[in-house]
């Protein structure tokens, strides 16, 4: 085991004990229908199951890529809510989200929620949904990476439909305005100031292709010079991770600092100028924007920010799920049963 390995390890574990072993207080949200006991009678170990999945793959690959699961849950709670709508393949019926725009040669972890499925499905055969399987596996994603813990909402169903048309405009990219994540976010039901910020957070982990930062690096809005929202030091740093004429799948860390730790060095990096995307540094460098004051907040209390993460997430995964007799339970992720 790596010593970074272990000391991620040695994090999460001091959190779990400062906070008691209990999960981040969350109890002043509206739960619709989900519940964290949906699946004690039928299926009480699915959690465990999922969990140890994300760990052996944390331990076996590259800590980096269990980041990629919260990221498939948010681009499936955004399109049509989350009813693992963004893991269907392409059929005859189905244009599959994957296939959008944001999600083209960028979502990564899909084969992670098919291995969590096959075991899922072995234990407890058509029972958990696969939009169930994306929010547990996204929250245990950032508790075994340092971040906080959360008792997370189950009992969604899985679509029958994809929607890439929807994906292609609902999902935030990386190029966007701060007033564009504020749309996308309230068009949603998230608050697009709080929610905003805290689940942004999220970028505290995980990695971008340079595809996406070359235009801020050389020549920005063609400009001709780079984007002057970037720390001019910070440039060089990142033009040597992302040459002009490089690869653009070359991947750079969205964290700087600590690239695979769950943290809220995230808010400290935009106050530095160092945000990776146009859309992170948008959060504090647009003037006068009610953003700021949170990240300024997140920045100087990690606790704050634990909280208000792990309730923003929650809240996520309330949209629109269905419910009830809606959907069916997928038996394989991948297509419609
Ligand atoms: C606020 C609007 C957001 C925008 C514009 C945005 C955009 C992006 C982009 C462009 C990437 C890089 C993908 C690539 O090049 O491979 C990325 C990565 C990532 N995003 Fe976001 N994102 C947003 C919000 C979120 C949220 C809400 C979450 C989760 C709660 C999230 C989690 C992640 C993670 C974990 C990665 C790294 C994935 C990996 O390494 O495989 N993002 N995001
Ligand atoms: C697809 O998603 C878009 C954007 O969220 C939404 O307006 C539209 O109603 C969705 N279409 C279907 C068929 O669900
Ligand atoms: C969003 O959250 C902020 C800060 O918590 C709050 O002041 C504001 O009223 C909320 N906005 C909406 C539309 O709920
Ligand atoms: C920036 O892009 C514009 C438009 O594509 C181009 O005309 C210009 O030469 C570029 N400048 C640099 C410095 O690359
Ligand atoms: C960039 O790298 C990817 C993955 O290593 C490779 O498949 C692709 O062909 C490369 N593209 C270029 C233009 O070198």
């Amino acid at each position: 085991m790596s010593t970074l390995k272990l000391v991620l390890v040695a994090s999460g574990l001091l959190f779990m004990i400062f906070a008691g072993g209990k999960s981040v207080s969350d109890s002043n949200r509206d739960d619709h229908q989900l519940s964290p006991s949906f699946y004690d009678e039928t299926c009480p170990r699915v959690s465990s199951i999922v969990r140890k999945i994300v760990r052996r793959v944390q331990y076996k690959t590259h800590p980096r890529t269990i980041s990629s699961l919260a990221r498939l849950h948010f681009h499936d709670c955004f399109v049509n809510g989350c009813d693992g709508s963004i893991l269907l393949d392409n059929t005859e019926k189905i244009e599959s989200e994957k296939e959008a725009l944001p999600n083209k040669n960028s979502l990564r972890g899909v084969e992670i929620i098919d291995e969590i499925k096959t075991a899922v499905e072995k234990a407890c055969p058509a029972t958990v949904s696969c939009a169930d399987i994306l929010a547990m596996a996204a929250a245990h994603s950032v508790c075994l990476s340092g971040g906080p813990s959360w008792r997370v909402r189950l009992g969604r169903r899985d679509s029958r439909i994809a929607n890439r048309s929807g994906a292609n405009v609902a999902i935030p990219m990386g190029f966007d305005t701060l007033d564009v994540l504020k749309s996308k976010f309230s068009a949603v039901g998230l608050n697009h100031t709080i929610d905003l910020v805290s689940l942004s957070g999220a970028h505290t982990f995980g990695r971008a292709q340079c595809g996406i930062i070359l235009p801020r690096l050389y020549n920005f809005s063609n400009t001709g010079v780079p984007d002057p929202m970037l720390n001019p030091s910070f440039l060089p740093r990142l033009r040597r991770v992302c040459p002009r004429d490089g690869n653009g799948t070359t991947l750079a860390n969205q964290d700087p600092t600590t690239p695979d730790t769950f943290d809220n060095n995230y808010f400290t990096v935009l106050k530095a100028k160092k945000g990776l995307l146009t859309s992170d540094q948008v959060l504090y460098s647009t003037p006068g924007a009610d953003t700021i004051e949170i990240v300024n907040k997140f920045s100087a209390s990690q606790t704050t920010f634990f909280k208000s993460f792990a309730q923003s997430m929650i809240k996520m995964g309330n949209i629109s799920p269905l419910t009830g007799t809606h959907g069916e339970i997928r038996l394989n992720c991948r297509r419609v049963n």
